[in-house]
């Protein structure tokens, strides 16, 4: 009888500065633009993987509750690691997320790095990070970013088969330590998920090929201004990057809007803001929660800004973090 094989991580969600919308090709999980992220270190997933080779079905829960609906999307996860490992085994996987899952804070992203760097530890596969990274964007796209710490770009890549598709770290989180202070102006999970709202979006909105276009340009702004630790440029050019995504989703058919009143609230504050010269800027993902990355020194000023915004339900406050990291075992057997 083979013993288990087990090991837990902890991975951390990031935001994209410069969005992923749009994929390439759908069953690997290929995006149609490359895109760049900062890591967080207040948010994260917990995950431990434990193969049994004895059973028959992979089990899954998720802040100790079974989650049936998220089933597939994690044995498809496993599948992948099995496959690697040239094993055909079922395993049981406990996450624990600390913030609000599938609400726009980037719980996929999160999750299934953590997924992928405790199930490749429990079969020993000894991976690098960016075929971790490979991995992780094969379960969810921006999940490929949560590998690495700090700023981060994902690789559009060009290889058919997806192998230089993957994240690569750009700086660590020491050396531009932005904050970030996420508005929360809803806890209910979206009504239409990223994977649904980006195929919509791409296949309907009249400006996809403009979005494509544009993007490689957009990168290279961003990139240069993370790597000159400047932070108008990265604002300018972050804004232009969310904004343009919205503007796809909105004008998908049928349309896609993910904002609320609270959330044009919040970025007309970021907006006032920087325009009184307190060195802030928004973001916003595929849900009303609106992000605001700012200078340490105005991360309280920011936060008070947006906490007396109406509709504002709570306020959170974290800075840049590590990538993907495994923990030393909590429970010394599988459940
Ligand atoms: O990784 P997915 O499939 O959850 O898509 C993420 C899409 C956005 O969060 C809206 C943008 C991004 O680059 O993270």
């Amino acid at each position: 009888m083979s013993a288990p094989r087990q090991a837990l991580a902890r991975a951390p969600s990031n935001i994209a500065l410069v969005k992923y919308w749009g994929k390439r090709d759908a069953e690997l999980n290929l995006p149609a633009v490359g895109s760049l992220s900062i890591t967080l270190d207040g948010l994260w997933t917990e995950t431990q993987v434990c193969f049994q080779p004895q059973s028959h079905t992979d089990t899954f829960t998720l802040n100790g509750r079974a989650e049936p609906s998220k089933q597939a999307r994690v044995s498809a996860a496993l599948n992948l690691l099995c496959d690697i490992a040239q094993v055909d085994w079922c395993a049981s996987v406990d996450s624990h997320n600390n913030f609000p899952t599938g609400a726009g804070l980037a719980s996929s992203a999160s999750g299934f790095a953590a997924l992928v760097v405790a199930g490749a530890a429990a079969l020993d596969l000894h991976l690098t990070p960016f075929e971790l990274s490979v991995l992780a964007r094969r379960c969810s796209g921006s999940a490929a970013r949560s590998i690495f710490g700090g700023f981060v770009e994902w690789k559009r890549g060009e290889l058919g088969d997806g192998s230089d598709s993957h994240a690569i770290p750009l700086i660590a989180p020491a050396e531009w330590p932005l904050r970030v202070v996420v508005a929360m102006t809803s806890q209910a999970e979206k009504p239409v998920g990223s994977t649904v709202g980006m195929n919509r979006s791409f296949c309907s909105s009249p400006f996809t090929t403009s979005w494509i276009e544009e993007q490689d340009a957009d990168l290279d702004g961003a990139r240069t201004a993370v790597l000159n630790h400047d932070f108008e440029a990265l604002a300018e050019v972050s804004e232009h990057s969310c904004l343009k995504m919205h503007a796809l989703a909105m004008t998908a058919r049928p349309a896609l809007l993910y904002w609320n009143a609270a959330t044009v609230d919040c970025i007309q504050r970021a907006r006032e803001l920087r325009a009184s010269g307190v060195a802030a800027f928004f973001t916003i993902d595929a849900g009303p929660q609106v992000k605001v990355i700012c200078e340490p020194a105005v991360a309280v000023r920011v936060a008070t800004a947006l906490r007396e915004i109406p509709g504002v339900v709570e306020v959170i406050e974290c800075g840049l973090g590590d990538g993907a990291s495994l923990l030393p075992l909590r429970t010394a057997a599988c459940a």
